[in-house]
């Protein structure tokens, strides 16, 4: 059997299913049902989901929810969530609700530049290049006239081009580090292109000027944004922090700020703190249609600014006042790319009123924030697994495929008994049997 191929992706879809039915899936019928049961019978839907990407077989879905009750800035926020973990959306309502009714959220953005570079080798004198590199500037950002004229016209654009000497680093190693403003769009496009023209236009001319050649390696924006921050944050007076599960909230505020204190201190908890911030934030950037790769990447390089990797949210009590905040690069966009293409995404910006990129910063640093509020809520006080498995409980019956009455019956039974999921298998056995 030849399980290598070529041409696959000239391979019509029906016939790239049935080749990977045949040489993968050891011919299963019932696999290839599957494949096909999740292909949308909306020919023009199917059609821009085939061509988000490559190779496309089928449509992988993950469940989009809603966490209402966000007052952010004194504004309501239902936020809409893509993913596929249980208890995030509900950990993420309730945080939610809690603020609600202790002023909300403050979130503000601090700042929006990003960053391109393009990467390039020389073997000369640096002030010679240095000296190049001040004549040409000017006919760097002439040659993207073109590129950067809307984004112009609407207030961003290139905001600088510097040369940077990185010969300690490696020898002969220089770039061209350029800093954009790309309002509401994320901006990987602008820039890139930005970058690509800067390197043709430098190459060119330093054919013509220099005696020693550069040697371009690469030209392609940066997805660490340091200078691309949003501040979120909630407080209220110690004592306002009482609820159900917090019946003593002097004791609960000190061991909040102790929790916070673990993850700023030591990184084997501050990667679980901060997946825990990514939860919120994650499903915020998938439905809205913003890149997760990029936060990620560039959420978790800020992280380790310091040299160790360390919480994203901190938290302080003065004067009586619990204060609990995160600063975040983000760098998200509400037009371009997926946000005008993909119907879903249309509506998850719809239900945020349309935000502007700044806007979509502040929702998402805050669902972030909520999260991490929820989770060491729960784990300072109950511990998490008990709400964990009650959603957990759902996940499993449906695997189980139950019906509806063997789960109204299963769920009864775990009003009063610890769910695990040996447990939870053990009922449906003896209800079956
Ligand atoms: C689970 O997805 C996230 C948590 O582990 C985060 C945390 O520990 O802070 C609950």
């Amino acid at each position: 059997m030849h399980k290598s191929v070529s041409g696959f992706s000239k391979l019509s879809k029906s016939e790239k299913i049935d080749w990977i039915v045949t040489h993968y899936l050891s011919g299963s019928e019932a696999s290839k049902k599957t494949l096909l049961q999740y292909l949308n019978s909306d020919k023009k839907l199917q059609q821009l989901h085939d061509e988000f990407i490559e190779n496309t077989i089928s449509n992988y879905y993950l469940p989009l929810g809603i966490a209402p009750n966000f007052k952010i800035n004194d504004t309501m926020y239902a936020i809409p969530m893509a993913i596929e973990e249980s208890s995030v959306v509900a950990a993420a309502s309730k945080a939610a609700k809690f603020w609600m009714s202790r002023g909300g959220f403050k979130a503000e953005v601090l700042s929006t530049t990003k960053i391109g570079q393009v990467h390039f080798m020389f073997h000369g004198d640096t002030a010679v290049l240095e000296s190049f590199f001040n004549i040409v500037k000017p006919k760097l950002l002439e040659a993207t006239k073109d590129i950067t004229k809307n984004m112009d016209a609407r207030g961003g654009g290139i905001l600088d081009i510097v040369l940077k000497d990185k010969t300690e680093a490696i020898n002969g190693y220089y770039q061209l580090h350029g800093t954009f403003e790309t309002l509401d769009a994320m901006g990987a496009n602008f820039i890139n292109s930005c970058l690509e023209q800067f390197s043709k236009t430098f190459k060119a001319e330093a054919q013509l000027h220099l005696e020693s050649p550069i040697e371009i390696v690469m030209s392609i924006l940066s997805n660490y944004v340091p200078d691309c921050i949003v501040r979120a944050e909630v407080s209220c007076p110690i004592e306002e922090l009482a609820d159900k599960n917090i019946e003593d909230p002097e004791m609960f505020a000190k061991k909040f700020l102790q929790a916070v204190s673990i993850a700023e201190a030591e990184p084997y908890r501050a990667v679980t703190h901060n997946k825990g911030i990514m939860n919120g934030i994650d499903a915020v950037v998938l439905a809205t249609g913003n890149d997760f790769r990029a936060i990620e990447a560039g959420v978790h390089a800020y992280a380790a600014r310091n040299g160790q990797y360390a919480s994203l949210t901190h938290a302080k009590i003065e004067n009586g006042i619990f204060t609990f905040w995160t600063e975040l690069p983000l760098a998200l966009g509400t037009v371009g790319g997926l946000t005008g293409l993909h119907p879903l995404v249309k509506v998850a910006l719809d239900i945020l009123g349309k935000p502007s990129a700044k806007e979509l910063m502040q929702i998402v640093a805050v669902a972030g924030l909520a999260q991490n509020f929820a989770a060491l809520k729960s784990l300072t006080t109950t511990g998490i697994q008990e709400g964990h498995m009650k959603m957990h409980l759902m996940n499993i019956l449906n695997q189980f495929e139950a019906t509806d009455k063997e789960k109204a019956t299963i769920v009864d039974h775990f009003k009063t008994h610890t769910v695990t999921h040996s447990a939870v298998v053990q009922a449906i056995t003896a209800i079956r049997q």
